[in-house]
């Protein structure tokens, strides 16, 4: 298949290569386009068949369920059984914008969306390419990350042709992504709301609008073998880079000092080795490979560049890769989640002593 690019300017959006794909959409096609989380992968989520294509493109396991995207509160209706009083009043706070909300299903929404739930996930982006092409296709888009399943999702329209050109119809390039990890997901479907993936939208901004918010045991750590995860997509392994990453946590000199410490080894023995570290850390390091993520007290900034520097490990051709711990409050809890499922949950807990 041959693959249209186009690249658009966010600021003037040019009419023609966005009805085209509306129209690609309606016509049961997959168009790839940016939104201010990731890029997403959009089919018309009317169309069962048009979605099954999307687990095709992706190699994406058939019981992960996709997330349909709204350009406006009216769209919602057909899609849903009822909007719950707290879909309401998190829908005012946060939409347009990097929350998706699993909510109980209507009829209509075909069985590939939902992987057989009888709850379905949706999200009112607030990206101008990803809304206008919302409005003009007039169905909802389903659409999950851009990425090979198991990769980094993709915060540049690059990554999306490395995972995905010849498999898919177009792909809408409007620049990096704001954000740079996915929707904050919140289950509100319950007595109390749970957030079952974090984001940019973080725990402590739910709670002042909703009072109490649960987290998912699955967003903090390993899940139990036998523990079933109600997103179904975090049991998955996930932004995984060829590299073997382990995250190395303690106190910040018994770290530097460790990592060092392993990359001497690593290159006696000629493995090539990386390391994700931060703008306060990095000119301490000395290795081929350092990546610095950003400023540490800025989560959000260091989520941002996460996904594009575990692909940068691959680049570099990275066999092993370091990862320093970061801080989990606000923002940090997805960028550790993040950082969690990409190393496996391998740790490597250090103290000053050792
Ligand atoms: O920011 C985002 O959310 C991006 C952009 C493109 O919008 N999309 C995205 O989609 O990250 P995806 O498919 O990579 O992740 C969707 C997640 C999966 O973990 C899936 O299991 C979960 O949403 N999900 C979908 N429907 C669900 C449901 N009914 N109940 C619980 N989890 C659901
Ligand atoms: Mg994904």
């Amino acid at each position: 298949m041959n693959t249209q690019y186009y690249r658009l300017n966010p600021g003037i959006l040019p009419e023609q290569p966005l009805r085209e794909a509306a129209r690609t959409l309606k016509h049961g096609g997959l168009v790839a386009f940016p939104t201010e989380t990731v890029y997403g992968l959009g089919a018309n989520g009317w169309d069962g068949m048009a979605c099954k294509k999307i687990y095709e493109a992706k190699g994406r396991p058939s019981d992960n369920p996709l997330i349909l995207h709204i350009s406006s509160w009216e769209e919602l209706g057909a899609i849903v059984a009822q909007v719950p009083p707290m879909a309401k009043l998190l829908g005012d706070a946060f939409w347009p914008g990097p929350m998706t909300l699993i909510l109980p299903k209507s009829q209509r929404v075909p069985r590939e969306v939902t992987g057989g739930l009888d709850t379905v996930a949706v999200r009112f982006p607030s990206h101008p390419v990803a809304r206008k092409l919302i409005a003009y296709a007039g169905v909802p888009i389903a659409a999950p990350s851009a990425n090979t399943s198991g990769k980094p999702s993709p915060t540049l329209a690059k990554h999306v042709i490395q995972d995905l050109d010849g498999k898919i119809d177009m792909i809408l390039d409007g620049g990096g992504t704001d954000c740079g990890l996915e929707s904050t997901i919140v289950d509100v479907t319950g007595v109390l709301p749970v957030i079952l993936r974090p984001g940019s939208i973080t725990k402590e901004m739910l709670e002042k609008v909703a009072g109490a918010v649960e987290v998912d045991p699955a967003v903090l750590e390993k899940p139990d073998p036998s523990f079933v995860p109600r997103a179904p997509g975090m049991k998955y392994t996930h932004y995984s880079p060829d590299a073997d990453v382990v995250i190395v946590k303690g106190e910040q000199w018994a770290v530097i000092e460790k990592i060092n410490h392993l990359m001497e080894a690593n290159k006696a023995a000629n493995i090539k080795t990386g390391i994700l570290c931060c703008d306060q850390t990095a000119k301490h390091y000395q290795g081929d490979v350092v990546l610095s993520l950003g400023d540490r007290d800025n989560p959000g900034q260091m989520g941002s560049r996460l996904f594009s520097a575990l692909r940068d490990l691959d680049r570099y051709g990275v066999k092993v890769a370091y990862a320093e711990a970061f801080e989990e409050d606000g923002e940090g809890m997805a960028l550790m989640n993040r950082l969690r499922k990409a190393a496996g949950f391998q740790f490597l807990l250090v103290s000053q002593e050792g």
